[in-house]
């Protein structure tokens, strides 16, 4: 029956691979390189956290990526299908339940991933008129966002952002209804360029702008001690994992379009360096601006605030936009490159949560986007278009993206490698029409992987319980 996994009607797939690899990119490309990298970077080390990331991303980053993708095309299912598939008879509800874990951890980062598209949506037009330019971090809180003191709970809608917020989940129910093909993939293949486009346009403006020598020297300055500090290390591991959208089972779904024969490791590696390239352009454009800002403040760049996540997008931006030249276009197009790199990663959730509906209950695309749309439309406006609002992001953010996340990995791993014993099969699978082929290096250090995560989840959720 359903509930085994029998796949209702033909699995759909993407056009080929260009069109998957740009639907790969369009999920890891997202927040987590404009917001989160740079400052990220800068915290832990600058120069030197060059470093520690490239380690993640070579020693767990990529290898997870090939797992995620093995998995999904060897067992040709949404999460909780091929997770389930994967298990030693492949009939186990512990697995499937791994890949609900991902799913659930997509609803949870959808809710708010949504409300910061619709944010920066609204911004994109206060742009024209840069009605923030005045005083950005006052417009942000009081006049759009409408915080009610901290701590309150307040079911009281904010019409500003909840009409913007209803409009990105019909964007989104409409994308998913058309389906893979030509719902996701054109998505990505229209949007993707367009972004990285954006992004070469704002990054030369912002080096050209005074004072953006600073911006890049304090991102970039090492401070090799940082590398001395285990929460240095595991920055970058969790940096590379949100960045590259592994332990969601996104990858997972994404991998399960692709045709019977094709090459899995070498686009794989593509998204990877894809992904880390976007990242570095990010880091040059958001500190070059930062540099412009410390420059007209007649401060130092290690004395401004606000240098990630939604301060820098949304106070601290439109600070630096209200004093450049042309701001008005460079904002317009800043806040553009976020809708689209936001809009680009939160499709690939839904269709992580509606592909796993689809598997399990037989509905096609167009009844799951809704169901899906629907249900977390009505739960992200009552979360994030209230006057309680921005509280919940960093908690939801914390549990989620942290621990959540670390645990789904762990889970993964112990599935299909240790209780599936699919190590080799996966490998071999993954050889078969590859460029390279991997070695069992590849399965050890996946095992080796797994360990390093268990000991970032002990340590995380120490701290967490600590609050
Ligand atoms: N990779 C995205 C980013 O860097 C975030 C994301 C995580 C998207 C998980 C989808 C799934 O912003």
């Amino acid at each position: 029956g359903r509930a085994s996994g029998a796949s209702p009607a033909k699995r759909e797939h993407w056009s080929g691979q260009t069109a998957f690899i740009l639907a790969a990119v369009g999920s890891a490309v997202g927040l987590g390189n404009i917001w989160r990298f740079p400052g990220q970077a800068y915290e832990a080390g600058g120069g030197a956290f060059m470093i520690p990331y490239l380690v993640a991303l070579v020693a767990a980053g990529i290898p997870i990526l090939f797992l995620e993708n093995g998995i999904g095309h060897r067992f040709r299912g949404s999460a909780p299908l091929a997770m389930r598939r994967s298990t030693r008879r492949g009939t186990s509800r512990a697995g499937e339940g791994v890949g609900w874990w991902h799913v659930a951890v997509c609803f949870v980062i959808g809710l708010y991933y949504t409300a910061v598209i619709a944010w920066a949506a609204s911004y994109f037009f206060f742009s024209f008129d840069l009605r923030y330019a005045d005083d950005p971090g006052g417009f942000f809180l009081d006049q759009y966002l409408r915080l009610g003191e901290p701590g309150t709970v307040s079911l009281e809608f904010v019409p500003g952002v909840l009409w913007p917020l209803l409009g990105v989940w019909a964007v989104a129910i409409a994308i998913l209804a058309l389906g893979v093909a030509h719902g996701v993939e054109r998505l990505n293949v229209i949007g993707i360029p367009l972004l990285v486009v954006t992004f070469l346009i704002l990054a030369a403006r912002a080096l050209t702008l005074e004072g953006a020598g600073d911006g890049l020297s304090a991102l970039f300055t090492p401070d090799f001690a940082a590398l001395r500090d285990v929460d240095v290390w595991i920055a970058a591991f969790g940096q590379v994992f949100f960045s590259l959208s592994l332990a969601y089972g996104v990858m997972i779904t994404y991998a399960s379009y692709r045709r019977r024969r094709s090459n899995i490791t070498g686009p794989a590696l593509v998204v990877a360096f894809g992904n880390s390239s976007f990242s570095m352009l990010a880091g040059i454009a958001v500190f070059s601006a930062l540099g412009f800002l410390a420059h007209q403040e007649g401060v130092a760049v290690a004395d401004l605030e606000g240098y990630s996540g939604v301060d820098l997008s949304f106070v601290t931006f439109p600070a630096v936009i209200a004093q450049m030249p042309g701001g008005a276009f460079f904002g317009a197009l800043f806040f553009a490159g976020l809708v689209i790199a936001g809009l680009t990663s939160l499709i690939s959730v839904l269709q992580t949560i509606s592909a796993a509906l689809q598997d399990k209950f037989g509905w096609n695309p167009r009844v799951s986007a809704v169901v899906v749309g629907v249900i977390s439309a009505v739960l992200s406006a009552v979360g994030f278009a209230t006057t309680t609002g921005l509280f919940l992001l960093d908690v939801v953010d914390q549990w989620s993206n942290q621990l959540g996340i670390v645990a789904g990995a762990v889970a993964m791993i112990a599935a299909a490698l240790w209780f599936g014993r699919r190590g080799t099969e996966l490998r071999r699978h993954l050889s078969t029409v590859s460029t390279f082929r991997l070695g069992r290096a590849w399965v050890v250090l996946v095992n080796v992987v797994a360990l390093v995560l268990i000991f970032m989840f002990v340590s995380k959720a120490v701290t967490l319980g600590a609050y």
